[in-house]
């Protein structure tokens, strides 16, 4: 695999340095690719795969030493900082926008401007907590109580900021999030739910809700892939070994529904037909895999990445330099096609050359300081 993975990063490095210039040309945030890159669908610059341009962009930095990326990246921050005034369209998703944009920045080049707005990022997801014992997602009002598995991979941004300043705060906050995930997130068989809802008053659990699954009770496998690598970050951010124990459980899930061509089902319950792929699970459970494997010294955790990445380099990745986009057969939601269905999406690409980078030993864990 190792050698399968230079060549992929290479190649990656070669499709981007032909078409991102595109996205850099109109000054747009790229989402989705194909003839050409699009923006997102919804919310313009503050929907929340915003960090993903930047945090791909510095990966290839780091992978080639090209300094166009570097560039690019930071063009990208700057819409995402913008972003900041609009405040009420930005939610828990923070933790994705700006640690893989400023925080990158920061941890990569040390520019003490991007330091100052990670800090901004990480007060708004401390604005989020509800002393009743978990981070609100998202800002409707009728969902005052709800939080997702995803937020995970926003607590990194919290454990960074109490590193970089001191304050316990921020990573007690994360602490307490996590712990209300391990009480009503986890099942009995490793899988996790995507949305629970509490009463955001008493912080009682009423009810999971299905999410971006097939239906409740179900198990998305992008909600998955962010409690597998969620949980193992929790562990190295914390060094505490519930959270590395948990991150098996989901991880052990995960690897049981991996299919023999290494792709992945949009929900592990989903009905056999129609097919629905999401690789963005897979690329983001590889990471996970990844670092579990340096965890634990487990060899069946990085047998599992390398049958993920294998399947993706053999079936799913598109190297023309004549259109957008790497990663194909993306897709955002089993329920909910506006967002993209079997499709180039950036997280996608994102996830898929985080995973390269382990292997190839480039990887500056962007999710940690
Ligand atoms: N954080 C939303 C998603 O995974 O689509």
């Amino acid at each position: 695999m190792r050698n399968s993975a230079c060549d992929a990063m290479q190649r990656a490095v070669e499709k981007y340095r032909a078409t991102a210039p595109f996205a850099a040309k109109s000054n747009m945030l790229p989402y989705r690719g194909g003839d050409k890159w699009l923006s997102a669908p919804f919310d313009g610059n503050s929907w929340w795969t915003g960090g993903f341009w930047p945090g791909l962009m510095w990966q290839l930095w780091e992978a080639s030493k090209d300094d166009w990326f570097m560039g690019e990246a930071i063009r990208a921050e700057d819409l995402l900082t913008a972003e900041f005034r609009t405040f009420e369209r930005l939610n828990h998703d923070v933790g994705f926008m700006y640690l893989l944009s400023c925080g990158a920045r920061y941890k990569l080049t040390g520019d003490r401007q991007a330091r100052v707005d990670a800090l901004h990022a990480a007060s708004l997801l401390m604005g989020r907590f509800n002393p009743a014992g978990f981070i609100r997602a998202w800002n409707e009002p009728d969902r005052t109580g709800y939080a997702i598995i995803d937020c995970l991979m926003n607590l990194s941004l919290l454990f960074w900021a109490s590193d970089i300043t001191g304050d316990p705060r921020f990573a007690r906050v994360a602490r307490i999030h996590l712990d209300t995930t391990l009480r009503h997130f986890l099942r009995p068989d490793g899988s996790v739910c995507h949305i629970v809802e509490f009463d955001p008053n008493t912080g009682a659990r009423v009810r999971a809700h299905a999410g971006q699954g097939c239906g409740p009770g179900s198990a998305w496998s992008r909600g998955q892939a962010w409690g597998l690598y969620g949980f193992t970050l929790a562990h190295i951010n914390t060094g505490d070994v519930k959270y590395l124990d948990a991150a098996r459980r989901v991880a052990d899930f995960f690897v049981a529904h991996i299919r023999s061509d290494g792709l992945t089902d949009c929900d592990f319950a989903q009905p056999a037909t129609p097919e629905r792929i999401d690789n963005i699970a897979g690329a983001c459970a590889a990471c996970g895999l990844i670092e579990l494997h340096r965890l634990t010294d487990d060899a069946a955790y990085l047998a599992a990445a390398e049958t993920l990445l294998d399947g993706l380099i053999e079936h799913c990745c598109d190297w023309s330099k004549d259109t957008c986009g790497l990663l194909t057969r993306c897709t955002a939601s089993y329920r909910d096609d506006a967002a993209g269905v079997h499709t180039s999406i950036v997280y996608g690409d994102y996830f898929f050359v985080e995973a390269l980078a382990k292997l190839n030993r480039t990887d500056p864990m962007l999710w940690r300081r």
